[in-house]
Order: structure tokens, then C-alpha cells, then sequence
């Protein structure tokens, strides 16, 4: 692999490099600090960069933010400390795949660029991306603006493509971005036996180089085209594509949600705190067990949670029969503003409490393979 090494230290810098070419990579060290990044990536053009001398305020973040947004095929891994748990939620949403302390040891820094190394040859060889489906208990949950936002932060580390099975008054392409699309789900459909990969992404909108959402129909009368056989070969050829596939979903439980549903590595209902909602959501329970889905397929998503509601989560935990729970704050204001005005909430620097819930929640769906040892989510979740 092509390594770019950035370090003020010119001593540590020889040491990195010689660690790593023992390993048989190309390496590159550049003798500066961090604003040296964008120079090195245009220049090296490598596929990891191994960033030390920051010393990891929010600030020095903008720089590697600014690497993951033009360069999103360079893995950046960064090398500082001390580490909190907030820098490192905030590091990953700028794109960051490991944060390592510095200095390193030897055998951390191996293990972490071979974690890297065997994700990138995985990704290019044989990637399978994850679908998840995002569906309202009731209308007017907040499952679109779960899963829109959600695509924004899992996006930060991830290729995503969102689609809007919403068929007749799909909405979700207007939460992140404003106008219409030029194409949508009922093109493709229309011209099922064009589909390849480069069909789908020129037929999606592209939110940023690694999002993606393809629309719903624009003219309702239009989601009649669109059959359960072509959901099945768009997820199909989506899962080779990109490392998760959001479906935003309706509540209306027909044979094309139904397909989604089965397609899907994990179900997130989406309730608010009422009497409705649970009592919704205890029908697709039933629903989802006469379908065959194991227990664990479904994670509950409690949204626009307050901690003074009537029901408390505790009481929606026994009604449903689960041990945990998702929740996403109730912002109506906030939540509002970035919808209104087609963007998604949470870029870096800002961090209200939808923000923070929305990283956090893309962090554990960006779950370390097995043997994947000291990964970031790892170390975040022995902090908390
Ligand atoms: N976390 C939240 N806090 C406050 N209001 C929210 C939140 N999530 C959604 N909303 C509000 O609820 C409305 C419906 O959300 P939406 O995501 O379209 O629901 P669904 O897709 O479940 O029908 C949004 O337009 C917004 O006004
Ligand atoms: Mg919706």
C-alpha cells in the first residue's frame, strides 16, 4: 500500500518509515505538520495517511476534514494524545478511520495499518454493504429525517446510497438537499435492463462524493412502475456498490416493503413516545415474527425523545420485550431549520444533542469486524 507519513519530528518520522517498509509498503514521509496534508495528498496521492504533530483540538480536524471530502479514497489514520472520547467522536466525523496514540509502538502501528490494508483489498475484491431500513411506526415519526441524516454522518467514513421506497410522496431527497432530481427510482425502474453501476450512480443525487440518495418519483402516479423484482436488482447491484444502503421506508406493508424488509441486515422502526407509536410498533413486532425475522434483525428507535415524556423508555423497553433502545432528542427547532432548508444537521464543529446522537448512533452501525482489536468504536465505548 502507498503510505503517506506527515510528522514534524524528523526522527520519528525515519523510525515510522522503517517500520512500515519492513512491511512492504511504498512509503512517503513528509517532513512538516498539518498544513502539509492537502499538499501531500495531491502530490503523494497515497491510499493512507498517518498524520502525527497534531495536537487533536477541534480545530486541527478541519484540515483532515477538508483531505476526506476532496481525497474520500485516502484512509487518514492520526497519530496524538491524549484522546477523549469527544475528539475521537468528532475525529471520526471528519473522516478519520483510527486515532493512535503518539508516539506509537511498533506493534500498534503494524496492527492498525494491516486492519486498513485488509478493509481496503476487502472493499475493492468483494463488498458487501449493508442494507438498513428506516420505517414510522406512524406517519410524522422522524424516520426519513433518521435515516437522511444518518447517510450524512455514516458518509463521513463510508460510501452511502439512500433510497426512497416512499413511493408516491417520497420526500427524503429534500431533507439534504435542495431542488428535484433529475432522474429517480421509476427511470431506473423503467429501464431495469440498463442497470449497472454506473447507471445507478447517474441516476442518484449525489449529496457529497460518498452520499448518494436515489429519489422517489417526483409525479406520485409514476410509483406504479416501480415492481418488487426491480427493488431486488437494485439492492442487489447496491450492495457491491456501497458499504450501506439506507431504505427510507412508508408505513404501507405491501409485497415491495415487504421485499425490502427481508433484503434488510437490520430493521429500525422509528416511534415517538406516545400511546400510538408503542402500540404501532407492537403490531410490526407481530408482523416482523410472522415474517421470520429473529428478534435481532429490529432495533427500536425512540425519536424526538424527552426525558419527561408520559411513557419513559423503561416502559416501552418491557411493553416491546427488548433490552435496548435508539433515540434521537426532540429539537423541533433545529431538527426544522435543517430540513426547511434542504440540509443535514451535524457538520463538523457544531455539536448539539441531535448532532451528537446521530454520530454516535453511526458509530455503533460502524461496527470493528471480529479480530478488528482497538478500533475507534472500541476505545469509545471504554470510555463511556
Ligand atoms: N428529532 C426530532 N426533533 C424534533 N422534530 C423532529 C425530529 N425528527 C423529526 N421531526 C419533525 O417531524 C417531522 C416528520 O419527520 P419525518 O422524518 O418526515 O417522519 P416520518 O418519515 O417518520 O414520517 C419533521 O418534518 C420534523 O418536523
Ligand atoms: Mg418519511
Amino acid at each position: 500500500m502507498k503510505i503517506a507519513v506527515i510528522s514534524p519530528n524528523k526522527s520519528y518520522l525515519q523510525d515510522i518509515g522503517r517500520t512500515l517498509e519492513a512491511q512492504g509498503h511504498a512509503v512517503a514521509l513528509v517532513d512538516g505538520g498539518k498544513l502539509s496534508l492537502r499538499a501531500a495528498a495531491e502530490q503523494e496521492q497515497p491510499e493512507l495517511m498517518l498524520v502525527d504533530g497534531l495536537y487533536c483540538g477541534p480545530s486541527e480536524l478541519l484540515q483532515v476534514e477538508y483531505i476526506s471530502t476532496h481525497h474520500p479514497v485516502i484512509a487518514v489514520i492520526l497519530l496524538c494524545s491524549p484522546q477523549t472520547p469527544e475528539f475521537l467522536i468528532n475525529a471520526m466525523r471528519a473522516g478519520v478511520r483510527e486515532v493512535l496514540p503518539s508516539p506509537v509502538d511498533q506493534e500498534a502501528l503494524v496492527a492498525a495499518v494491516s486492519r486498513i490494508t485488509a478493509k481496503l483489498t476487502g472493499a475493492r475484491t468483494q463488498n458487501t454493504g449493508k442494507v438498513l431500513a428506516f420505517m414510522p411506526c406512524k406517519g410524522g415519526s422522524g424516520a426519513t429525517f433518521l435515516a437522511t441524516n444518518l447517510g450524512r454522518q455514516l458518509a463521513r467514513t463510508k460510501s452511502v446510497l439512500l433510497i426512497d421506497l416512499n413511493l408516491q410522496f417520497g420526500d427524503a431527497l429534500s431533507f439534504v438537499h435542495e431542488g428535484a432530481p433529475a432522474s429517480s427510482l421509476a427511470d431506473v425502474a423503467q429501464s431495469i435492463e440498463r442497470l449497472d453501476a454506473s447507471f445507478l450512480a447517474a441516476s442518484s443525487v449525489r449529496i457529497s462524493p460518498s452520499y448518494s440518495i436515489l429519489a422517489a418519483p417526483e409525479d406520485p402516479a409514476r410509483a406504479m412502475e416501480i415492481k418488487p423484482e426491480h427493488i431486488e436488482a437494485i439492492l442487489n447491484l447496491a450492495v457491491t456498490q456501497y458499504d450501506f444502503v439506507l431504505l427510507d421506508l412508508s408505513r404501507t406493508l405491501d409485497a415491495l416493503t415487504i421485499k425490502a424488509l427481508d433484503r434488510a441486515y437490520r430493521i429500525f422502526p422509528v416511534l415517538q413516545a406516545g400511546l400510538p407509536g408503542v402500540r404501532n410498533a407492537c403490531k410490526l413486532q407481530t408482523l416482523f415474527k410472522s415474517l421470520g425475522y429473529a428478534p435481532d434483525k429490529t432495533e427500536w428507535v425512540v425519536s424526538r425523545f424527552e426525558k419527561s415524556a408520559d411513557i419513559g423508555l423503561d416502559s416501552i423497553q418491557r411493553t416491546l420485550g427488548v433490552a435496548r433502545l435508539h433515540t434521537v432528542p426532540n429539537a423541533y427547532k433545529e431538527v426544522n431549520a435543517a430540513i426547511n432548508q434542504g440540509n443535514a444537521l451535524g457538520g463538523s464543529g457544531r455539536s448539539s444533542a441531535v448532532a451528537k446522537s446521530l454520530a454516535e448512533f453511526a458509530l455503533s452501525l460502524i461496527s470493528p469486524k471480529p479480530g478488528e482489536s482497538r478500533s475507534l468504536l472500541e476505545r469509545l465505548l471504554r470510555w463511556a
